[in-house]
């Protein structure tokens, strides 16, 4: 944990403070900032959210633990037709329950909950050998990365950095970016990316501070740019999957596969890559990750089919808004990410950033998307939509919206003077 700005953040770089003008920094952030924190102090509906939300939260953990205690090996997945459903350690969702547990841990100091965390986290030891997809950095980063953060324990350091070895075997140098998929949607696509992508880059950033062998930013920070040149309309919206041509490396496709349509912008989408450009400029401190990550704030914030109560539907673009399914995953994703926005923007808007995510977070935590203390089979939040295209878990909570939905909390209250 580094103390910057005044904000306890979740980060471990510090290249920003190397690049910037130490004097301009402090007083520009204390200038900026200020009124946050007296704004913050005094904020007792965030603060009642925030409590409620964390309680509720470690309730439901348990519940969710005693489920899963007698069934080794397997993780949370969702809730659906009364009956939780579970995955191996090899699904794309299975370090979040695990990152739940860490940040619960990180609240509340209790052993018990650490030694819940560690045991959690150790089913998915196996997967720091995966070659086969981009989601290494999503299981390991958020189980593993957490737990090393919080003990720094040199076995999970190198669970770590053997996954950032995995992950980077799917790194194309003519193509400047990581395979995301293996399968091609029958022969459809060479070399899909999607935009999801972006945050598995975190796993990569941490190998190379870890290792000190540069090449795991380099290929973050190429990955990072090709993303931004053609995932990117000029709206700032962001197109699903971008398939690239194995022989001239340009992408020779760009549409959806868990979205609306084509054109459409998929809320989860939207939300990634919002997260993903925040974290590459807290990693790199390099301005064009801010100006990006700026850009998509703006374009969500500001999308006439945003809801008032700041929670998306699960596409920006599906005609039957409003009578449609609303995702919290995008909506946690999203908070989280303008949080830390705000915590490293030093313009006026950093304040909009975090009004926002204010506002996402009070809505998140009342009756209509948190979960009764003991139901929704131990998941935190309700009303997600994971794959509505392919008629699955619509409408349901997802490991990755309770995820994104604690971090957010233990952010903004961070930011909260105690
Ligand atoms: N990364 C897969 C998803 O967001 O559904």
């Amino acid at each position: 944990m580094k103390i910057r700005n005044g904000f306890i953040l979740n980060t471990r770089n510090e290249n920003i403070m190397k690049r910037s003008s130490l004097l301009i920094l402090l007083v520009g952030a204390f200038a900026a900032l200020i009124p946050l924190f007296l704004k913050n102090k005094e904020d007792k509906p965030l603060k009642e959210a925030i409590e409620r939300g964390l309680q509720r939260a470690e309730k439901q953990a348990l519940v969710m633990a005693d489920s899963l205690k007698n069934r080794e090996g397997r993780l949370p997945k969702t809730f659906s037709n009364g009956r939780l459903q579970t995955c191996s350690c090899y699904d794309w969702v299975s370090g979040f329950y695990p990152g739940v547990l860490w940040y619960l841990y990180e609240e509340n100091g209790n052993e018990e909950w650490k030694a819940l965390a560690d045991k959690f986290t150790s089913r998915l030891k196996a997967v720091q050998h995966v070659t086969t997809n981009h989601d290494v950095g999503f299981m390991l980063y958020c189980s593993y990365g957490n737990g090393f953060r919080l003990t720094g324990r040199d076995d999970y350091r190198q669970v770590l950095l053997t996954g950032a070895k995995s992950l980077s075997t799917r790194y194309n140098p003519l193509i400047k970016s990581l395979r995301s998929w293996d399968f091609t949607r029958n022969g459809l696509w060479q070399f899909p990316v999607i935009i999801d992508n972006m945050m598995n880059l975190e796993l990569l950033m941490f190998a190379a501070k870890e290792s000190g062998d540069s090449r795991f930013s380099e290929i973050a920070e190429e990955h990072a740019r090709t993303t931004m040149k053609n995932h990117y309309r000029d709206d700032f919206s962001s197109y699903h999957v971008v398939s690239y041509d194995t022989i001239s490396g340009l992408p020779h496709l760009k549409m959806t596969h868990q979205g609306y349509s084509d054109e459409s912008s998929w809320a989860r989408g939207q939300s990634w890559g919002l997260y993903g450009y925040v974290m590459m400029f807290r990693e790199t401190g390099n301005e064009v990750y801010l100006r990006q990550a700026k850009h998509i704030a703006d374009y969500l914030m500001r999308h006439p089919n945003m809801p008032s109560d700041k929670i998306p539907y699960w596409d920006y673009n599906v005609p039957d808004i409003p009578d449609t399914y609303r995702d919290v995953s995008a909506a946690a994703i999203m908070a989280s990410a303008l949080i830390e926005l705000s915590c490293l923007d030093e313009s006026p808007a950093a304040s909009s950033y975090l009004d926002f995510a204010r506002e996402q977070l009070i809505t998140l935590s009342s009756d209509e998307y948190l979960a009764e203390e003991g139901s929704n089979g131990g998941f935190i939040l309700k009303h997600g939509v994971g794959f509505l295209p392919g008629n699955s878990e619509i409408d349901v909570p997802l490991s990755y919206a309770d995820y994104y939905y604690v971090e957010a909390l233990v952010r903004m209250n961070r930011l909260l003077v105690k």
